[in-house]
């Protein structure tokens, strides 16, 4: 038997770490020939475009540098898997790919959209009598899929962010005159990266003086009180925004870039310059923006070590769960306790998971709707412990490189 392996959505610090986590599973069982990678997640097995991983991961050393490679090494894709009812052809097409290729499992690696391919896939195959099994891997630096206590990658973006904004602190507070620097947080709808720069204080930082979410309500006016409060007590005043913030009586389409995909998420980046201007206009202030964009999601010469070791650890679950014939599922975890801090693997219908979000937790936002509480920081923690031993050449991080025809 072969078995098939996809990555989808938006990248992350350990996306590949669940790849290696399936690959070194697959190596170990005796039942499994070739390791298929899909290129650009479900559409290389629509197009029946496939690379056999075994060709290009030769060593132990490849997979340990895959390991510390961000982004997806087979590309991505955000494609909305249709209805069968609708383009049954996609789904004969996959089945083509599937039965040429002899693969016995298909694993998807993706978030909450990617979950809703797992679910479609597995009940076409199973309405077909086809004892193909397909399981899903859960990533996404928005840590916002049901279920699960949290998603690889995440843990590697809250280090990075809280990393960066207490950078940002020391930079912002150079000078004598007063100034307000706003960071501009990704999570598309749900506000978990931005409110873990609150982790900080577990450092004794006093900033992020101000944290912005969208479960909260927020109006510019409010916004503007908040800081001049803020800005009665500290020098340097820094605001931790997540993108996805709506403001009240404004249209996102003032702030926010506007294009759509095909899941109908709107592209999100904005909002970080659009309060500068408020603030520029209303207090007058030195003020700065600073969008930490892409870089929350392949900096991985910060990434967590238990974020990485986890990724690859769920990626070997995902194929013995598939092994011992579960399909439709998706891998999580389960948190057993914060300190010290253990999880186990579990696994659930990935219909539980596919479109839905898990939104931050109000009970941890503060009544005023501008900080988190520090009852979020025994949560934050343990996912940003652990270092990676970055391989280094030319005093510079080295990267899995992709085979030529895969770039
Ligand atoms: O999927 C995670 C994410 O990084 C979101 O935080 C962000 O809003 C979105 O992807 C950006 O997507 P893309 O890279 O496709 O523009």
């Amino acid at each position: 038997m072969n078995i098939a392996i996809a990555q989808s959505g938006g990248p992350t610090c350990a996306i590949n770490a669940s790849l290696v986590g399936v690959f070194r599973q697959a190596l170990l069982t005796e039942e499994i020939d070739a390791v298929f990678g899909s290129i650009n997640g479900i559409e290389g097995m629509i197009s029946d475009e496939l690379i056999n991983l075994k060709s290009i991961i030769r060593t132990n050393e490849d997979m340990e540098l895959l390991r510390q490679t961000p982004s997806t090494m087979l590309g991505s894709c955000r494609y909305k898997l249709p209805a069968y009812d609708t383009e049954p052809e996609i789904y004969v097409r996959i089945l083509n790919t599937l039965t040429i290729h002899r693969i016995g499992v298909f694993l998807y690696i993706g978030g909450n959209d990617s979950m809703d391919t797992v679910v479609k896939l597995s009940k076409f195959l199973q309405d077909k009598g086809s004892d193909i099994r397909v399981i899903g891997v859960p990533k996404t630096i928005d840590n916002d899929l049901p279920i699960t206590d949290h998603t690889p990658g995440f843990g590697s973006a809250v280090k990075y962010v809280a990393a960066t904004v207490q950078e940002i602190i020391r930079d912002s507070s150079v000078y004598s005159i007063p100034s307000v620097t706003i960071v501009e947080i990704m999570g598309r709808h749900s506000g978990w990266l931005a409110a873990s720069s609150c982790i900080l204080r577990a450092n004794g930082e006093e900033a992020p003086h101000l944290i912005y979410l969208p479960e909260a309500s927020f109006s510019a006016d409010r916004f503007i009180e908040d800081v001049r409060r803020q800005m009665a007590k500290h020098k340097a005043v820094v605001v931790a925004v997540s993108e996805g913030i709506a403001v009240e009586g404004t249209e996102p389409e003032e702030f926010q870039s506007g294009a759509t995909d095909v899941f109908g998420h709107k592209y999100l980046s904005g909002v970080g310059k659009f309060l500068e201007r408020l603030v520029a206009e209303r207090i007058g202030c030195k003020v700065r923006s600073v969008e930490l964009n892409v870089m929350q999601r392949c900096s991985s010469h910060l990434c967590a070590g238990t974020d990485i070791d986890e990724a690859e650890r769920i990626g070997r679950h995902a194929l013995r769960a598939a092994l011992d014939g579960n399909s439709g599922k998706m891998m999580y975890f389960r948190r057993v306790s914060d300190m010290p801090y253990a999880v186990t693997i579990e696994m659930t219908d990935a219909a539980n998971v596919a479109n839905k979000e898990k939104k931050f937790p109000l009970k941890w936002i503060a009544p005023e709707q501008n900080q988190v509480t520090d009852a979020a920081i025994s949560y934050f923690l343990p996912l940003v412990q652990g270092e990676v031993d970055i391989r280094m050449k030319n005093g510079m991080p080295v990267h899995f490189q992709r085979p030529l025809q895969m770039r």
